[in-house]
């Protein structure tokens, strides 16, 4: 099966086209000359990108964070490669699939910025982080560090190693506003002992949308001799950054995510090197022990979602990742600008743009998460998230790149109002 481009599929589908533009291509085309900072804030482009997704007309949809559903143009072309791997059967899954996967990853690893030989395709972030996690040479009495805002599953596949294998977790807790990165990497660095093996950071908390500084974290833990891996879920594709910059020894996110592939889709990086000091979770035949690949046995698999994937890189790439960071950093400060200052009102994410892009969270003085996240649905039909614990209290808000600005004016009428109700 060939791989058919992106701006291919739209001009043969006529997808996204919306009144007055012919094409996504000719669209990118008229904004090109526009910097990427400045296009954030230009309503007309955005609109158009609106126009290419199908939307709930039930209700405003900021709850991206769990799944970035895809484009009608990614979607349509999933469906293809479905049809298409149905009609070859067999024949795809012997003759085709290795090769159409190699080139997806190869894809991967040059928007990760690293090498395809440190780069798998995993079904989610779950699969590439639950994976290290378990997969570390455990001896009884080895310590790992974490935070109590990192996601539950990976929390819960700590206390299974230590269940399992004797592993001591030290669970540190991160600031919601914290003043500077030395404040974050000191948290981390005292909760390391000479028996500290492994300490897991989230690039970006899910419940805040907080940026943490990865790179400064993951200096700080080598020199003391302990391994990093990074939980990516919410990084991968939304902000821009190069994997082997982070100098972090694994890295996981899932890429229906930001990267608004189709559900079922991840991303592990092992820097190169590493993977001889893991086990895989399902047994492979024998290779070298540093080849990537040993940890990636999955057995058989909806092999089209390669395909999809390489797709949602193509859209994420005529739209562009600069700019669409600056659209989603620019849609988080505008309602979180509007509402920060206002008394009652609890905004959980920082105001610094190096520690936030598209995600915030929003709580209201007196008002449980849930009965907000309630009211916001029932009242003002704002579909997003309550999150009430680790020391955040308030709704999670993930505005995606058909969002727009009457929306999350919707969201700062409701904050003000509830703040003075
Ligand atoms: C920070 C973080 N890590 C890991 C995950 C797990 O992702 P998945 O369910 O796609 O495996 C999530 C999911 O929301 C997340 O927010």
């Amino acid at each position: 099966m060939r791989k058919r481009t992106f701006l291919k599929n739209l001009l043969a589908l006529g997808a996204t086209a919306s009144p007055g533009v012919n094409s996504f291509g000719q669209l990118l085309t008229r904004f090109e000359h526009i910097p990427p900072a400045q296009l954030a804030s230009n309503e007309d482009f955005w609109a158009e990108i609106r126009a290419g997704y199908r939307l709930k007309p039930d209700y405003i949809n900021l709850e991206n964070g769990f799944y970035c559903f895809v484009p009608q143009e990614t979607l349509e072309n999933l469906i293809g490669h479905v049809r298409e791997v149905n009609y070859q059967g067999s024949w795809y899954m012997r003759n085709e699939r290795k090769g159409n996967k190699a080139a997806t990853t190869a894809r991967l690893a040059e928007l990760g910025g690293c090498s395809p030989e440190e780069v798998v395709i995993t079904r989610n972030a779950t699969e590439s982080l639950d994976l290290i996690i378990t997969g570390i040479h455990w001896k009884e009495g080895d310590e790992a560090v974490m935070a109590e805002q990192d996601y539950g599953a990976m929390l819960n596949q700590f206390k299974l190693a230590a269940k399992r294998y004797g592993v001591v977790n030290k669970v540190v807790s991160v600031p919601n506003l914290p003043q500077s990165d030395e404040e974050i990497v000191e948290l981390y660095a005292a909760a390391i002992t000479p028996r500290t093996r492994l300490l897991m950071v989230s690039h970006m908390i899910n419940i805040t949308g907080q940026i943490l500084p990865v790179r400064k974290i993951c200096d700080m833990a080598h020199s003391k001799g302990v391994q990093v891996l990074v939980d990516g879920a919410h990084a991968f594709a939304h902000f821009q950054f190069n994997l082997p910059d982070l100098n972090c020894d694994y890295y996981g996110s899932s890429l229906h995510k930001w990267l608004s592939t189709p559900l079922g889709a991840g991303l592990l990086y092992v820097k190169k090197g590493n993977a001889e000091h893991v086990w895989p979770l399902l047994a492979e035949g024998e290779r070298d022990p540093n080849d990537i690949h040993r940890l990636n046995h999955i057995g058989t698999y909806p092999a089209y979602t390669d395909l999809a994937i390489s797709d949602a890189i193509d859209y994420h790439h005529a739209i562009g990742g600069k700019r669409k960071e600056e659209r989603l950093r620019y849609l988080q400060t505008y309602w979180t600008s509007q509402v920060r200052d206002i008394p009652g009102v609890i905004v959980n994410t920082p105001e610094d743009p190096a520690r936030h892009c598209g995600i915030g969270n929003v709580g209201i003085e007196g008002l449980k998460p849930a009965d907000f996240a309630k009211i916001l649905m029932e009242k003002y039909k704002i579909f997003t998230v309550a999150i009430d614990g680790s020391n955040v209290h308030g709704c999670r808000v993930s505005p995606n790149l058909y969002t727009t600005l009457e929306e999350l004016d919707v969201l700062v009428k409701a904050c003000t109002e509830l703040a003075k109700a």
